[in-house]
């Protein structure tokens, strides 16, 4: 069956992506395409290049705005994705694609290149059938959730164009694709260097009843058509409020249709209003579709904000704030559970934290494997807690709603990209309880203002010695406080703990959150942990009320820490013997803006507790 037959004379643009090694001859089958198809219609290019342009930002906001959002960033801070586009047109259509190498940063560079596409090319060399690489790129194309694959047996004039060859690869695979779920598979024999079924039907292939690979192209269905279908869903990305008596909205359709006189629901606030009217830059229209970028009003006086999700009335997108999700973490650093990043979700961006995977993913054998931390291009499934409420939708559902990207708090660079699976609905059910005496009552029978006094600094600078002399000061005082010090905190609380990346970052989340509770028990709380991290300590700043979060840096150099060498640990890691050991094996960096900065080495220990103390007096803590 020939699918381009009879096919209208325009489809639009599709958005395909390849995945394949050089050596499967991927980069000719893409000159090929790019060859045949220019010397069909030299003349369009230019036109479909100038359209592109306009669609490849645009169309790939409608599938994953977020990510290419991020990468945009990226871009302009000179980090390389390898991902290019090229584009060409036949009579029947414009076509995108993206060619992503596969080497090491595979997993990046295909999540990037895959995001907007509406088809994936697998090759796969007719000499060496379905390997690991084919199976890894099939899940992964499955994974960011393009539904049609072609797989494309490449080089099969060097296997004697054998039926049996094709057979036996095409079976594979398929064998492989119905363990990843549904998706629509047309595999293809061809070959790239001698042009067979690229454009046209191969004579030495009479065996062979689909389609070629570019009247494939032409005819398949794009997502936009089949989002067209679904609800409506169109993120605010801002207002537009050029007159007093003009308010309106922007955004692009991410999915269904808009009509003036609609009724819609906003979210997450919940108001129903119906649209008053859509306008582009050629006036009032009745009606946009998914895809397309428009500039809407309301009928009533509700005042949206970037962020906010308008979707349809009977099919409203879910409001939550904690999901379970897939994640693919893109940096070298590796994810850490705990450590506080930014997630952006549609147009919002907000702060987020990840559990520990539930399991991270063998991508060749599907496998499900334990895992503490996920490292680059690794892929796994934890639980995303965000620090407010969104509207969103399963990524299976919707990928503009469903699909997020998480950036790194200290670099502002994209380190993963996310699919939420569901909801979780514990966040649901637990609510805050309000209790009659407060953080106020509490402290004012104390006679004093509680606060944090968070000491970091490297191990042996003095941090437990100081805050040790400050706490009896205090109490000398009648001041009531309480001291948490790394080594004691280590034997009970958190004896679970060790001293990897991720271990210390749950130690900080613990010892934040407990003294977040002692502050609000009225007490002047002091902690002495080396706390190596910024994010970490960021993390306990913003866990307590503006002022409370006193950071105090015992800024010891390493030098003068490791002669000390109290226990013996430096001499320990410089033999090898400790592994990950602070200022020799393991990173601290330094507060950029403490409260207070001390050194052990140019003043003593009484003189440090001293500007402490006098820290607080003049901060009104204590009187
Ligand atoms: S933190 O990095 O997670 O904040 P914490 O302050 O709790 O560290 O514990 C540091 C103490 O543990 C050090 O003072 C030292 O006595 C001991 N220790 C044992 N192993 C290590 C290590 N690899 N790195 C740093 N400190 C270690």
């Amino acid at each position: 069956m020939d699918l381009a037959h009879g096919l209208p004379r325009d489809k639009g643009l599709l958005r395909f992506i390849t995945c394949g090694s050089v050596d499967d001859g991927k980069s000719t089958l893409i000159g090929r395409l790019l060859y045949d198809s220019k010397a069909l219609l030299q003349d369009q290019l230019a036109a479909v290049e100038q359209d592109s342009r306009r669609w490849g930002t645009q169309g790939q906001a409608i599938d994953f705005a977020l990510l290419v959002d991020g990468l945009a960033a990226e871009r302009e801070q000179g980090i390389t994705i390898d991902v290019a586009y090229r584009y060409f047109a036949t009579e029947r259509r414009k076509f995108i694609v993206a060619d992503t190498p596969g080497h090491e940063q595979y997993t990046r560079n295909m999540v990037t290149g895959a995001s907007s596409a509406d088809v994936a090319v697998i090759l796969v060399d007719a000499r060496k059938g379905v390997l690991e690489q084919t199976r890894r790129h099939g899940f992964l194309v499955h994974l960011i959730g393009i539904r049609q694959v072609v797989l494309a047996v490449n080089k099969m004039d060097l296997v004697g164009h054998e039926q049996g060859v094709f057979a036996h690869i095409d079976a594979d695979y398929r064998a492989f694709a119905a363990r990843l779920g549904p998706a629509q598979v047309t595999s293809i024999p061809l070959s790239a260097l001698s042009g067979a079924n690229i454009v046209g039907k191969s004579a030495a292939m009479p065996w062979y009843t689909g389609p070629a690979l570019l009247p494939f192209l032409e005819a398949c269905e794009v997502d936009e058509t089949r989002l067209r279908r679904q609800p409506l869903r169109l993120p605010v990305q801002w207002v537009n409020r050029p007159s007093l008596d003009f308010r309106g909205y922007c955004g692009q359709l991410a999915s269904g249709v808009l009509e003036a006189g609609q009724p819609v629901r906003i979210l997450p606030s919940g108001r129903q209003t119906r649209v008053a009217r859509i306008v582009d830059i050629d006036g009032d229209r009745p009606r946009a579709q998914a895809g397309e970028s428009v500039t809407f009003t309301l009928e009533d006086e509700v005042d949206l904000s970037r962020g906010d999700l308008v979707c349809a009335i009977d099919s409203p997108a879910e409001v939550a704030d904690q999901f379970e999700c897939t994640l693919v973490w893109m940096a070298d650093e590796p994810m850490l559970p705990g450590r506080p990043y930014l997630v952006k979700i549609g147009t919002r961006t907000l702060g987020a934290t990840v559990t520990e995977p539930k399991y991270k993913l063998n991508v060749n054998t599907l496998e499900h494997l334990a895992a503490k931390q996920l490292d680059l291009n690794e892929i796994g499934v934890c639980n995303l807690a965000l620090d407010r409420a969104v509207p969103f939708d399963a990524y299976a559902d919707n990928r503009a709603t469903g699909g997020f990207i998480v950036i790194d708090r200290m670099t502002n660079n994209t380190v993963g990209a996310g699919m939420l699976h569901f909801a979780l609905r514990r966040a649901h059910n637990i609510h805050p309880q309000h209790l009659d005496v407060d953080r106020a009552a509490r402290s004012a029978i104390k006679g004093q203002e509680p606060v944090l006094l968070w000491f970091t600094g490297l191990s042996g600078a003095g941090k437990s010695t100081i805050a040790n002399l400050v706490e009896k000061k205090l109490l000398a005082q009648g001041r009531h406080s309480y001291l948490l010090d790394g080594d004691n905190v280590r034997h009970g609380l958190n004896k679970d703990l060790g001293f990897s990346a991720a271990d210390r970052v749950e130690n900080i989340r613990r010892v934040a959150e407990v003294a977040r509770l002692m502050v609000d028990a009225g007490l002047i709380v002091l902690t002495a942990f080396i706390s190596p991290f910024r994010a970490e300590r960021r993390m306990a700043r913003a866990l307590l009320p503006q002022g409370r979060f006193i950071e105090v840096h015992v800024d010891t150099p390493l030098s003068v820490a490791e002669a000390r060498d109290v226990k013996g640990l430096y001499a320990k890691a410089r033999r090898g013997e400790l592994k990950n050991f602070t200022g020799i094996d393991s990173p601290y960096e330094p507060p950029e803006a403490p409260e207070l900065r001390v050194d052990t080495s140019t003043m003593s220990v009484e003189e440090a507790a001293g500007q402490v103390l006098a820290l607080l007096r003049a901060r009104g803590s204590i009187g």
